[in-house]
């Protein structure tokens, strides 16, 4: 069986934000953890991208290494890529870490019907809405803590969706 094919055979989830170096990574490492301690870690495909470009094969910053270092949470191999066309075939949940994320994503988009999710409109209990980006505050804890709800909202979302 081809990588692609194991692929589609598997749930695609791909995290976005802007640079593919905070929130998103954070995010896609936090996910994988999750789902490897509900046992589902073979039932997915998850990956990370930025709607820029700027840190292409960057590694995490260093304040989401810190914060995942903290709660023994792996990033090993994690690196910066752009969101690419394909993704908006490959991926069956495409999640947005905020309002600007999901509007450079329709332009990058070109029309492919893929629903695209905002991360904590999946959490009915949170006042915001918005991740905020850590590169700019500078509380990679406020965003762990809103990533970490989120993810669980979703997996929960998933599993409902797929009788998981
Ligand atoms: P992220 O944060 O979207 O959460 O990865 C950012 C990282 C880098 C930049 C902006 C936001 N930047 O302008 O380089």
């Amino acid at each position: 069986m081809t990588t692609d094919q194991q692929h589609k055979d598997k749930i695609g989830v791909l995290f976005v934000c802007l640079g593919n170096i905070c929130r998103s990574p954070m995010a896609e490492a936090m996910f994988r953890h999750l789902v490897q301690q509900e046992g589902l870690a073979d039932r997915f495909n998850i990956d990370s991208a930025g709607t820029g470009d700027w840190h292409t094969g960057n590694p995490p910053h260093q304040g989401t290494r810190t914060i995942l270092d903290r709660y023994g949470i792996s990033y090993e191999g994690l690196r910066a890529r752009q969101v690419a066309a394909n993704d908006f075939s490959d991926f069956d949940y495409i999640i947005a870490m905020d309002d600007s994320n999901v509007s450079n994503l329709r332009k990058l988009m070109k029309g492919a019907s893929t629903e695209v999710i905002k991360l904590l409109d999946l959490v009915p209990d949170v006042k915001l809405k918005d991740v905020p980006d850590p590169y700019y505050t500078g509380n990679f804890d406020e965003t762990y803590e809103l990533v970490g709800k989120g993810n669980k909202a979703l997996l929960g979302h998933i599993r409902r969706e797929h009788n998981l």
